[in-house]
């Protein structure tokens, strides 16, 4: 039997309600995400993995939530991603960046989260900042049209922070897992040898680094474009006539995280799931996952990322 499925029964997941979908690896919930994080037991997660609704002034679909607010109605959620997660767990966090309303100037509300997550006085909620990363998304349009196209006074927004926040200052992880192919020059180098010593800038550049280690350890800052057009979900979505998420992140980015920060086998939860790529990273790299969403039609088209769901 399933794995969750089994334990939803017999024991440790069964205040959970009736899924709405169940994978190999994974179970889906229709439902507001406080309310179900509540159901889940303590220290019962690797990693939460998620793009929350960012603080919008330009209202999306889903209802975002104003910049003013939004420290407050995170905290709440943090307050049950910190039960759940095992100690070595880590929380990341996909978060945009806002813009003032009606000026070109950028809102600090992303900061504010991240201050009030790493720096208060409540033992049950004092996140380490880990590492920040940097999501160059390639392919997105110049935006705030009014300042980036219109008046020309600002470039456009292309990068958005991930925090990656974890309970210990040592939570799990493995950059191993997660190498880059070698550059050319690092191959010609591998292949060719380089005079190890120090250089002009202060590096002494030792000879270890002539030993291939299988592949570059990638840096903080994460190039994936945002272009997936003929995909088995959104081919789906238009065959079935449902409107796929309109701000979805591309798999190759929970993909990095999962790797990085857990083992086969580890539950991975994204609570504000979508369109559900997370499962779809998790599933591929066979990490048991659970996602929650409060949107039905978002959840229905997630389903179309796996081969064999059933309810
Ligand atoms: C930025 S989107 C996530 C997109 C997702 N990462 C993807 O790649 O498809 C945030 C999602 O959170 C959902 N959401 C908002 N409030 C929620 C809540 N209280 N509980 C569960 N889901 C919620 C929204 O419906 C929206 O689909």
């Amino acid at each position: 039997m399933h794995l969750l499925l089994e334990e939803q029964l017999t024991g440790k997941f069964r205040k959970l309600p009736q899924p709405y979908y169940v994978t190999e690896y994974g179970v889906a919930y229709l439902g507001d995400a406080l309310e179900l994080s509540k159901l889940l037991p303590d220290k019962s997660v690797s990693l939460v993995m998620t793009s929350p609704p960012f603080a919008l002034n330009r209202k999306k679909a889903y209802g975002n939530v104003e910049s003013s607010k939004y420290v407050d109605w995170f905290t709440a959620f943090a307050r049950e991603f910190w039960r759940v997660l095992k100690d070595d767990g880590s929380l990341v966090i996909h978060i945009g960046g806002a813009w003032e309303k009606g000026q070109p100037t950028r809102s600090l509300y992303h900061f504010e989260l991240l201050l009030s997550l790493c720096r208060n006085n409540d033992s049950n909620l004092k996140f380490h900042l880990a590492q920040d990363f940097y999501w160059f998304n390639l392919a997105k349009l110049p935006s705030p049209a009014e300042w980036v196209t219109v008046r020309r006074i600002r470039v456009k927004d292309a990068v958005d922070p991930i925090w990656w926040l974890s309970k210990s200052p040592f939570p799990k992880a493995d950059n191993r897992q997660v190498l880059n192919q070698y550059s050319e020059a690092m191959q010609k180098l591998l292949k060719r040898g380089y005079n190890a010593g120090p250089r002009p800038s202060g590096h002494n550049i030792s000879s270890k680094f002539q030993e291939d280690l299988g592949g570059a350890i990638p840096p903080n800052f994460l190039g994936y474009a945002n272009t997936e057009s003929n995909s088995r979900y959104l081919r789906a979505c238009r065959e079935c006539g449902i409107q796929p998420h309109p701000a979805r992140y591309p798999v190759k980015l929970p993909e990095f995280f999962i790797k990085f920060l857990t083992d086969e086998s580890d539950l991975v939860l994204d609570p504000f799931s979508g369109s559900n790529a997370t499962g779809e990273a998790a599933e591929k790299a066979k990490r048991r996952w659970i996602c929650f969403e409060t949107n039905e039609n978002y959840l229905k088209g997630s389903r179309f990322r796996f081969e064999n769901s059933t309810t």
